[in-house]
């Protein structure tokens, strides 16, 4: 298994207070993703800001697009995104019209996993040539007290059996990496745990120690 990559959410509502977390974090994570909630409330220019901020970093644009899968991949891509969040839920058509668009200028589409899903469907996905998935606990269903259980794992498994690479996210923590060591981890995305904390280059630190510690260096 290869060592798991930190990603930074930024679900900020207004791009200077997420800037100022980048400036923070910006060398403690591999990955920085325009999250959903400030894509919504800034629009295009959180993601031009975030790759002037970040010319050599990955940038996720985390849109979780259900239509329109080719014109906003055009969009994210051209405003410097690397990867595109695509819903589950939307239709496969979607999924090739970005996929299409991502493949031709050497950029991913993610796949988002929350609510209705199949393996079935991950194998359509797969098969259309995408090549990773966010295994996703929403906000609002970890807020309702979701939590992370063996049914969970055992899907995690099963994508990484049909080929996808799984990222992992939803309110996660250093202290559930342990939870997780029996799976091939893309990354972990982590929002609020970083750019909530106190002393968030620490608590990067504390992601990367246990990272090291269940997976190697
Ligand atoms: C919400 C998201 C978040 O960006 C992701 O879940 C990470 O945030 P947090 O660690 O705060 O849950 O995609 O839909």
């Amino acid at each position: 298994m290869s060592r798991p990559l930190l990603q930074l959410a930024l679900d900020h509502t207004s791009l200077q207070a997420a800037q100022r977390d980048v400036a923070l974090l910006h060398d403690h994570v591999d990955i920085i993703e325009a999250g959903t909630i400030l894509c919504l409330t800034e629009g295009l220019s959180a993601v031009r800001a975030l790759r002037q901020q970040c010319p050599d970093k990955i940038i996720v644009a985390d849109w979780k697009v259900a239509d329109a899968g080719e014109t906003l991949a055009q969009q994210a891509f051209d405003a410097g995104a690397n990867w595109m969040t695509i819903i589950c839920a939307a239709p496969l058509a979607t999924v090739e019209k970005g996929h299409a668009v991502a493949a031709a200028r050497g950029c991913e589409i993610q796949m988002e996993l929350f609510g209705n899903w199949t393996l079935d469907d991950a194998r359509a996905w797969h098969r259309v040539g995408v090549k990773q998935a966010i295994y996703h606990r929403g906000r609002d269903a970890q807020a309702s007290g979701q939590q992370w259980g063996e049914d969970d794992l055992a899907r995690m498994k099963a994508l990484s059996d049909i080929g996808l690479q799984l990222s992992i996210t939803g309110g996660i923590t250093p202290a559930d990496l342990p939870l997780f060591r029996e799976i091939n981890v893309k990354a972990f995305i982590a929002g609020r745990a970083l750019a909530g904390a106190a002393n968030p280059s620490q608590v990067a630190n504390e992601f990367h120690t246990q990272i090291r510690d269940i997976w190697g260096e």
